[in-house]
């Protein structure tokens, strides 16, 4: 018993100057431990009266679990003093320091999708058109519904789409989402352009991105005609490429326009003589447009008998590389900062 008596408190004593996990359990073996203390006290318990039995077995177990309480409080102590040296030491300065800015953003200058993006702004701020933003986590009512493309309609088929869980949001696959919210923020006339970026589920290649960029437009009042839509296109484009390009409009079909387009560019990449971006066609998909469908224009709160109009969708990585020459849209996104350099001096 006078063993006992003391066994935690020397512990206790001994446990003020531990501070290392295999400290500890040295510590922990020393006292209650095969060759320890405790386990002697047991050891002879075999020669002692079945009174003492009971009491000195009793004490032994309240020493023992004494200790092992204060041996697994001293282990998380320990544990949490390694995790936070460790977060110490590994810290991670994600400050932006000068160094940082320097190595990046100062040197590299914009991405050339930012610079095209904010030039065909200007462009259409200075044709009397607003700036318009929307969000990328899209409901299904605003990607297709009020877009004249009901559920089941085989034109969802066209843009494979990003799904949430809850099988009603998604990543926006196009800016034409942009037209309604504008639509029915305002009342006609009204002309806005929506940049930003879209999601597809798609395979990628030398024109193809999952998330790439495009440009909306859509201009609505009373008797706005297709030569209306040509004239804002055209101008894009000349202004964009500073010289005349050469286009072609086709026959497209997009369920939210009636007719529909697609203006398509002479691949400036090859000349028109055909390669990889142009799938050697010689033209490049790049400017879909048409009449907005009247069931569009109601679902933005306009009356179709009274009003009409015309909305656009470019895309703009396709144009960027129109523009510069480049000759796969996956050097868009590799993130490499060589790559931005050369864009400067623009
Ligand atoms: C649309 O997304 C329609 N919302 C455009 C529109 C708006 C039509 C208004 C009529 C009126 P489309 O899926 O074709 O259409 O995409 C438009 C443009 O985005 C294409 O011409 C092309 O330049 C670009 N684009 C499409 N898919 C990709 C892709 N995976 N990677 C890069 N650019 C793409």
């Amino acid at each position: 018993m006078q063993i006992l008596d003391t066994l935690v408190q020397d512990f206790t004593a001994e446990l003020k100057n531990v501070n290392k996990t295999a400290d500890l359990l040295n510590l922990k073996a020393k006292y209650i431990g095969k060759q320890g203390p405790l386990s002697d006290v047991m050891k002879n318990l075999k020669s002692a009266s079945v009174e003492e039995k009971k009491i000195i077995g009793a004490k032994a177990n309240e020493v023992k679990n004494a200790i092992e309480s204060l041996v697994s409080e001293k282990m998380q102590e320990i544990e949490l003093a390694e995790i936070n040296s460790s977060l110490e030491k590994d810290r991670i300065d994600i400050s932006l320091t000068d160094s940082v800015l320097n190595k990046g953003l100062q040197s590299a200058g914009f991405h050339p999708v930012t610079l095209v993006t904010r030039e065909i702004e200007d462009i259409f701020i200075s044709m009397g058109f607003e700036v318009l933003d929307g969000p990328h986590i899209e409901d299904d009512y605003h990607n297709f519904e009020a877009l004249n493309i009901p559920d089941t309609h085989p034109a969802r088929d066209m843009q494979d789409t990003f799904w949430f869980a809850d099988k009603k949001h998604l990543l926006r696959t196009h800016t034409s989402t942009i037209q309604v919210r504008g639509m029915k923020e305002r009342k006609p006339p009204f002309r806005f352009v929506g940049p930003g970026k879209v999601f597809r589920c798609e395979r990628t290649d030398a024109s193809h991105e999952m998330v790439f960029h495009q440009l909306e437009g859509m201009m609505v009042g009373k008797d706005v005609s297709v030569g209306n839509l040509i004239y804002f296109m055209k101008t894009l484009l000349s202004e964009i490429f500073k010289k005349e390009v050469e286009v072609r409009l086709r026959p497209g079909f997009f369920p939210f326009v009636e007719p529909g387009f697609e203006l398509d560019i002479k691949c400036l990449i090859c000349s028109g003589k055909g390669c990889s971006v142009c799938k050697h066609v010689g033209w490049v998909e790049l400017l879909p447009c048409g009449m907005v469908h009247p069931n569009v224009l109601r679902h933005g709160g306009i009356d179709p008998e009274e009003y009409n109009g015309f909305a656009f969708g470019l895309g703009l990585d396709r144009l960027v590389m129109m523009k510069y020459g480049i000759d796969d849209i996956r050097h868009l996104h590799s993130g490499d900062l060589r790559f931005n350099q050369q864009f400067k001096s623009f």
